[in-house]
């Protein structure tokens, strides 16, 4: 509560967030971890054959790598920083609490690993053939250890496990979903890097003697690595219905999530099943079909994006399950909140509130500080837009004493009687009279 409150306009804040997210996660995995793997593949093989010229060709693609992880992939990396910072300052303020030395280790490890890939990179003819390769293989370790060390973040958030009760960093770590994930997102960075690897081999047609041997490795590579990724992303989900139990209180949710989970695990398979195919044909056959052969990448993408959906989708109403509610108040606060109020410590949003009437303004307060991290005014999961449930003040209090058993995906109403009524009454507002909104509302602190 004692945070600025950002509401980003129109889009809403989940899809800030979603979409630097997604280029990020593309790239780190697909370009970065994966990429290393792909150009050390090839560097070693070039090696073991005493083949010159695929040697030259990896570097090629080394450069696209290269540029593309050190620009938008350093970039959004910050970005993610910054969005998440700014629209939940309390769940990264937790994370950091709770994860200190393994952000701290992580930012070291990342350093080493853009030193290692300018070594790499820039020293690939001068440091010769061996040294060059050990620094290659160095390079393929760092940027592996980097998501080592964030997934363990990651995946306390959702499945936190003992630690709390413990509140110890290891439990915190090494939680309930951890390996699995770990396993799926390694596989996943491999499976990425082949595609984007072929894809950009093509663009290097001085190359062409080189294709049918990295084909016949990119076969040989996804005809072993799907089946371990498929591996993974189930008994990652496996991973999660013991969790999921006492995580989301009520039948509907869960039948939500197990069709989710359901449609999604059948659609990994399928993808799966693709790319082995298409690993079979590139290994015979040695060669592509064009762009018809980059649709299993494709799929894979939208697949992990989806598998990232649902990962955040089942987590609310929490960013740390069971300790911190997605509008940065603490669940151990709420029956202290009730009592006392929340717009108690709420300096930043009292500077923000246009709404004149003291009710009114009490209402806008408690909407910025409990709905707007989810809701924006008239966008993306905009309040305005849902009338049916929002009828008038009396519906609307109704509502928000009882909606924490039908809608658990959200948190609870927390704060005093007059607080919610208040609310009610700002909702009402803005909702059923909209001609009397507030000139700004959107976007502001
Ligand atoms: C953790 C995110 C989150 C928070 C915080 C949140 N909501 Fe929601 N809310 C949602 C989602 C997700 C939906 C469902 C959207 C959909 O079905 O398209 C929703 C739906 C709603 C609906 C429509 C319900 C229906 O049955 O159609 C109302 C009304 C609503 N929210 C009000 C509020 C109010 C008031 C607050 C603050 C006290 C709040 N929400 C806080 C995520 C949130």
């Amino acid at each position: 509560m004692e945070w600025p409150i950002f509401q980003m306009p129109f889009i809403g804040n989940r899809m800030l967030i979603a979409v630097v997210a997604l280029i990020h996660v593309v790239i780190s995995h697909g370009l970065a971890v994966g990429g290393s793997f792909f150009i050390v593949s090839l560097h070693y093989k070039s090696l073991r054959e005493n083949n010159k010229r695929l040697g030259e060709l990896a570097y090629r693609i080394l450069r696209i790598f290269f540029i593309i992880t050190t620009s938008v992939g350093a970039l959004t990396g910050v970005g993610i920083w910054l969005t998440t910072a700014t629209v939940s300052p309390v769940t990264i303020g937790s994370l950091l609490h709770i994860f200190f030395w393994a952000w701290f280790t992580e930012w070291i490890v990342f350093v080493v690993e853009l030193v290692l890939l300018m070594l790499y990179y820039l020293g690939w003819k001068k440091y010769g053939d061996a040294t060059g390769f050990k620094i290659g293989l160095f390079y393929l370790a760092a940027s592996w250890l980097t998501m080592m060390l964030i997934t363990g973040i990651l995946g306390a958030m959702l499945t936190p496990g003992k630690w709390l009760v413990s509140g110890s960093f290891w439990d915190g770590f090494f939680n309930p979903s951890y390996l699995p994930q770990l396993v799926s997102r390694t596989f996943l960075a491999a499976l990425l890097s082949i595609g984007f690897g072929l894809f950009i081999m093509r663009f290097f047609k001085a190359y062409q003697d080189q294709y049918p041997v990295v084909w016949r490795w990119a076969g040989k590579s996804l005809m072993i690595l799907a089946p371990v990724f498929l591996f993974g992303v189930l008994s990652y989900y496996h991973s999660l219905p013991q969790q999921i139990g006492h995580l989301i209180p009520t039948a509907l949710m869960t039948l939500k999530y197990a069709a989710y989970a359901k449609i999604s695990k059948i659609i990994f398979m399928a993808i799966v099943g693709l790319m082995v195919l298409f690993g079979v044909i590139l290994f015979i056959k040695q060669r592509d079909y064009g762009f018809i052969s980059f649709v299993p990448v494709f799929l894979l993408i939208i697949a992990f994006g989806s598998y990232e959906r649902v990962r955040e989708f089942i987590r609310k109403p929490y960013t740390v399950h069971n300790y911190l509610y997605s509008n940065g108040i603490r669940v151990q606060e709420e029956p202290f909140l009730n009592k006392i109020g929340v717009s108690e410590f709420s300096g930043w949003v009292e500077r923000s509130a246009t709404e004149t009437d003291p009710q009114l303004r009490l209402g806008e307060k408690v909407f910025k500080m409990e709905c707007a991290i989810c809701h924006t005014y008239s966008g993306l999961n905009g309040i305005t837009r849902k009338p049916a449930v929002l009828q008038n003040a009396e519906i609307i209090d109704n509502f928000l004493r009882t909606y924490k058993r039908s809608h658990p995906y959200m948190p609870p109403f927390i704060g005093r009687d007059s607080e919610r009524q208040a609310l009610a009454a700002y909702l009402d507002k803005i909702v059923n009279h909209a001609n009397a909104q507030p000139a700004n509302t959107e976007g502001n602190y």
